[in-house]
Order: structure tokens, then C-alpha cells, then sequence
């Protein structure tokens, strides 16, 4: 098993880059989450998650350098993240992983990251 700072070296930039790519293909036909991001930076936001991950996981710490420290529960203040945005998010990132197809070891530890990480950004109770 390969530990979470593995997971860069296992899927490499191309990796991050395909599972953010097809969570945020599913963003803007969203009911919830569509109206929650930014229509005219839809890019931008992508490449923030892909940096952010990136970094997290053992990569370059690109975010980190642009955005300073990720504080992403203060991030996530101005949007309502109640259970039923949580699970909308899940969703599509469960659908993405499999959509990505990467190695089974980094989509064992990715799927777990992003349902706790989600549950703990929540900040509202509906
Ligand atoms: C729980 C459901 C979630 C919702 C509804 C949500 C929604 C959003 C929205 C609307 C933005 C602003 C888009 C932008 O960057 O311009 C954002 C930013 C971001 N989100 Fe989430 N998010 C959720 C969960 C997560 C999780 C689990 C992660 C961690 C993997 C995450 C990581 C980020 C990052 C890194 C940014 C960019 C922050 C910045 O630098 O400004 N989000 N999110």
C-alpha cells in the first residue's frame, strides 16, 4: 500500500490534472454546485483544486506559492456547504475518480480524503 505523499508519484501531473478535469466537467450542469462557481472562471477554479491536490499529495506546492496557506474551511465560508451540497460534491468526485481511472492504491486514498475533507468543510445545517 503507498502512503497519501505517494500518490504524485503514482499518477503524476496528468493524473490530477484528468480526475479535476472531469469533476469540474460536471459542475455547470449541476442544480447545486452549478450556481455555487464562478461562470466566468470555471478554469481558474479547476486549476486551484488541481494545484491544491497536487500539493497535498506529494507534488509540487504550486498552491501554496499563489495562494498561501490553503485555510479552506475559511474558503468555503461564503458558499453553504450543507449535507446535501457535501453529498452533490461526493457524488460527482466519486464519478470522476471513476471516470479517471488511475491506479487502485491512489483511488482508495483519494476517495477517502474527499469524503472526510468534505464532511469537515461543512458549515451549515441546512
Ligand atoms: C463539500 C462540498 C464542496 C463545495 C460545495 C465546494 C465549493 C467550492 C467553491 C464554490 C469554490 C470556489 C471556486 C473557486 O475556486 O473559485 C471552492 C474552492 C475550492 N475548493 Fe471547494 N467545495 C467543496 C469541497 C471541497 C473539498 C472536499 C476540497 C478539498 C479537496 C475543496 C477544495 C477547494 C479548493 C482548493 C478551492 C480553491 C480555494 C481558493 O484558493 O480560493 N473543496 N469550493
Amino acid at each position: 500500500m503507498i502512503s497519501e505523499g505517494e500518490i504524485y508519484g503514482q499518477i503524476g501531473e496528468d493524473g490530477f490534472a484528468r480526475l479535476v478535469a472531469e469533476f469540474y466537467a460536471q459542475v455547470p450542469t449541476d442544480d447545486i454546485l452549478g450556481p455555487m462557481y464562478p461562470p466566468d472562471d470555471l478554469e481558474g477554479a479547476e486549476d486551484r483544486l488541481r494545484d491544491f491536490l497536487v500539493g497535498r499529495f506529494g507534488g509540487p506546492q504550486r498552491y501554496i506559492e499563489s495562494r498561501g496557506h490553503p485555510r479552506l474551511r475559511m474558503r468555503h465560508m461564503p458558499f453553504k456547504l450543507d449535507q446535501r451540497a457535501r453529498d452533490r460534491w461526493v457524488q460527482l468526485m466519486d464519478r470522476a475518480l471513476d471516470h479517471a481511472a488511475l491506479p487502485e492504491e491512489s483511488t482508495v486514498l483519494l476517495r477517502q480524503f474527499f469524503h472526510h475533507m468534505s464532511t469537515f468543510l461543512m458549515n451549515s445545517p441546512g
